[in-house]
């Protein structure tokens, strides 16, 4: 029993991890700071995996890869877990893999067919999260013409379940990531070991669970399933307990994405595709962006809430930090194999 639930909340799992070619790597860093997760760390001018994490590593992001500028870095192995609730190790047939989408050109490097894609195929593999944002602004017009290609996303009964807050200017976005950080601490104290927040640094590798801890995580398990998975575990640790990180990476402009809940069907659904039309149209004006949903974290605080006019029936469900990417970060990387069932006869 006892077993069981250590599974469920600290499960024993495989992470992949970051290895930087010392022949390569000038130790600029840009891997360090585009880490989602702060797992990396600059140690004698060169990249390594933070040694304080132990429970939660990479999420196999490869933002890593695609920041350096010398094609020092690769990513080994997958996220893995053998057993009980969380387990995935039947779900891969192999290992991930970079994008093939001609059939008969699979296994060759993106240069050599990058010229066949289409122009929408060519941003759909190069985009990347953006996580190292120039200090500039991103022009009123810009964010309008970001938010007019989620305007004509496809949308159930065409209901158009979204609206939208735009936070401007770097001053604002550094409020709300303050406000949002005291609250992910609170979901920290619930479902983290106490030491990673205590030291006010990731991880610490002796730290256990507390008894009251063990037993509630089966509840939010099966209630928000998504938030304590233990890869997001790890993004909440990142972000209450290092005085330093900034959820929204000094972007200087956020959009808050809000779904209105009467909408029809599925709407968060529809918010999703609308944040993607956005995303994708933001990356061909070349423009960052990066959905950041730890800003979830404003819908416990009535005040700023308010402050930000999020009123019923809209619900903050998730957000995109935009602005003006520092340096080259797009670019394809590999991803887990899909997991497809062909049905041709029923
Ligand atoms: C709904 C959603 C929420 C996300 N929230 C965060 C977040 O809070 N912080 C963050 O750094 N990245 C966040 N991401 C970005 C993912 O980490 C990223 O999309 C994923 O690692 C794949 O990397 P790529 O976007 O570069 O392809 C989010 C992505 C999505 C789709």
């Amino acid at each position: 029993m006892l077993e069981k639930l250590r599974q469920l909340n600290l499960p024993r799992a495989r992470f992949a991890r970051m290895i930087a070619d010392p022949e390569k790597c000038d130790g600029c860093g840009r891997c360090v700071q585009a880490c989602p997760i702060q797992l990396l760390e600059l140690h004698e001018g060169r990249p390594r995996s933070n040694m304080r994490y132990d429970a939660f590593r990479c999420i196999t992001c490869q933002n890593c890869v695609a920041v350096c500028p010398n094609n020092a870095v690769t990513v080994e192995g997958d996220y893995r877990v053998g057993e009980g609730f969380w387990k995935n190790t039947h779900l891969y047939p192999g290992e991930k893999t970079p994008p093939a989408p001609l059939a008969d050109r699979a296994g060759e490097p993106w240069e050599a067919f990058e010229g066949e894609l289409t122009e929408t195929e060519r941003v759909i593999y190069q985009r990347r999260s953006v996580r190292l944002f120039r200090k500039k602004g991103v022009d009123r017009a810009l964010v309008q013409r970001v938010i007019e290609a989620g305007r004509f996303a496809p949308s159930a009964g065409n209901g158009q379940p979204w609206a939208f807050v735009v936070v401007q200017g770097r001053p604002a976005v550094g409020a709300l990531n303050e406000r949002c950080k005291k609250a992910l601490k609170a979901a920290g104290f619930l479902t983290l070991p106490h030491p990673w927040l205590e030291k006010r640094t990731p991880g610490e590798p002796a730290a256990r669970l507390k008894a009251w801890q063990h037993a509630i995580l089966p509840l939010l398990t099966a209630l928000k399933t998504g938030e304590v998975e233990p890869r997001a575990r790890g993004g909440i640790n990142a972000a209450s307990s290092d005085p330093k990180y900034d959820i929204f990476f000094g972007a200087p402009c956020v959009i808050l994405l809000l779904v209105d809940r009467r909408g029809v069907g599925d709407p968060v659904l529809d918010l999703g595709m609308c944040g993607q039309n956005m995303v994708l149209a933001a990356h061909s004006l070349g423009l960052g962006t990066c959905y950041v949903s730890l800003v979830k974290a404003v819908n416990f605080q009535a005040d700023l809430k308010k402050k930000l006019g999020i009123r019923r029936p809209f619900k903050l469900v998730t957000s995109i930090a935009l602005g003006w990417p520092r340096g080259t970060v797009d670019r394809p990387v590999a991803r887990e194999q899909p997991r497809v069932g062909w049905v041709d006869r029923l």
